[in-house]
């Protein structure tokens, strides 16, 4: 399959591929450990299952379109070994080894989503044998990551337009390049504007507890040549009413049927505030991230993470030992909230069910659709 070539395309100079697949059938996964930047950039490779698995918990990568793609990787691992089993023996494994994959992280609704779709491949080509699924799966998880590029290209030429000139633009946690196989979703839209000749200042919250906007987002705006400044979740609001921010833009986990949208926790406290001052709220996310089974938000699976992420802190205990933690890491806006959701198909506005229906027609490739 041809290789796209990420140098030519990339917003972020001198930044590698956030995850890709190195060599051929006895390739493996490499991905950059978004837990070390910015301070180190190192690759990370992955040769088994396990090390996807665990690289996608522990968020070494992370952003939903981004795990979606490791894990479809990820159960290609997982059954390499069983490419000269008999299919019946294969199809064993693929399913288990697909469910454990479900189970790094719940709320992004990608990773399900490009899970079944190498699985649907696999299913398809069994009848050739288990070595020919497990060539059709790879083959598939390839599909899977050069589309995700060129959804991530196509969001942000439908969104750039919408990055007023002159303005602030206020995001939160990182929805960029390193959350994607290509240019991000929401910081995607920043770049196309960029490239217009927009010019704009980005105010980024730091996003905790685990500093996705400050580590993450700085570093890939400030390399790519884009004003920034980063600002603690708590300042936005205050930012917003001495008029520094004419637009939020942020990612999306999984989007519900009446557009209600689970993102990074304090999104929504970003939402209501926007409501607030009058100012545009928009949600960019490609269609692999909408999930048009759950009828709104309250049906979201929110991902609770272990309380120490928030005890601690730069790897210092700043909550008293015997004091529980909350620490869930999504929350859900309300559609009523959110001005506009780009995707690779334009701009559902305003955000009812309706539009949604209208802009997810024909339904993106699930890998259930016949090939
Ligand atoms: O916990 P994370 O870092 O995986 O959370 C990521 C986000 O909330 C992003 O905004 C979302 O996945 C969209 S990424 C294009």
């Amino acid at each position: 399959m041809s290789q796209i070539d990420w140098h030519d395309e990339t917003p972020v100079p001198g930044l590698p591929p956030t995850l890709e697949w190195v060599g051929g059938l006895d390739g493996h996964l490499r991905l950059i450990d978004q837990t070390l930047l910015p301070s180190e950039l190192k690759l990370l490779d992955c040769h088994c299952a396990e090390d996807v698995w665990r690289a996608i918990r522990t968020l070494q990568v992370r952003g939903a379109p981004a795990i979606g793609v490791a894990a479809a990787y990820g159960v290609c691992l997982a059954t390499r070994q069983a490419r000269n089993a008999d299919p019946d023996s294969f199809l064993r494994l693929l399913k288990t080894s697909a469910e454990h994959f479900l189970t790094a992280r719940p709320t992004a609704v990608n990773l399900a989503w490009a899970v079944r779709r190498v699985c649907a491949a696999a299913e398809r080509a069994l009848a050739r044998g288990s070595s020919a699924a497990w060539e059709a799966m790879l083959s598939e998880a390839h599909r899977v990551a050069q589309e995700d590029r060129r959804v991530c290209q196509q969001i942000g030429e439908a969104g750039a337009d919408l990055v007023p000139e002159g303005g602030g633009v206020l995001t939160h946690c990182n929805a960029g390049a390193l959350a994607t196989a290509g240019s991000g979703t929401a910081l995607s839209v920043l770049y196309a504007a960029k490239k217009r000749g927009r010019r704009f200042h980005v105010y980024v919250d730091e996003t905790r507890p685990l500093l996705q906007g400050a580590r993450l987002t700085a570093f890939e705006l400030h390399a790519a040549g884009i004003p920034v400044t980063v600002i603690c979740d708590s300042a936005a609001a205050s930012l917003m009413r001495a008029g520094k921010i004419a637009m939020v833009i942020v990612g999306a986990d999984r989007i519900a049927a009446n557009g209600d949208t689970a993102n990074k926790i304090g999104t929504y406290s970003l939402a209501v505030a926007a409501a607030c001052h009058r100012i545009p709220f928009y949600v960019a996310a490609p269609l692999s991230s909408f999930d048009l089974m759950l009828k709104d938000g309250d049906a979201i699976p929110i991902e609770y993470r272990p309380g120490q992420e928030l005890a601690c802190s730069c790897g210092r205990q700043v909550v008293p030992a015997q004091v529980e933690c909350l620490n869930p890491a999504f929350d859900v806006t309300p559609a009523a909230l959110i001005t506009g959701i780009i995707c690779e198909r334009g701009l559902a506005k305003p955000v009812t069910e309706q539009n949604i229906k209208q802009i997810c027609s024909p339904a993106p490739c699930t890998g259930l659709d016949a090939s």
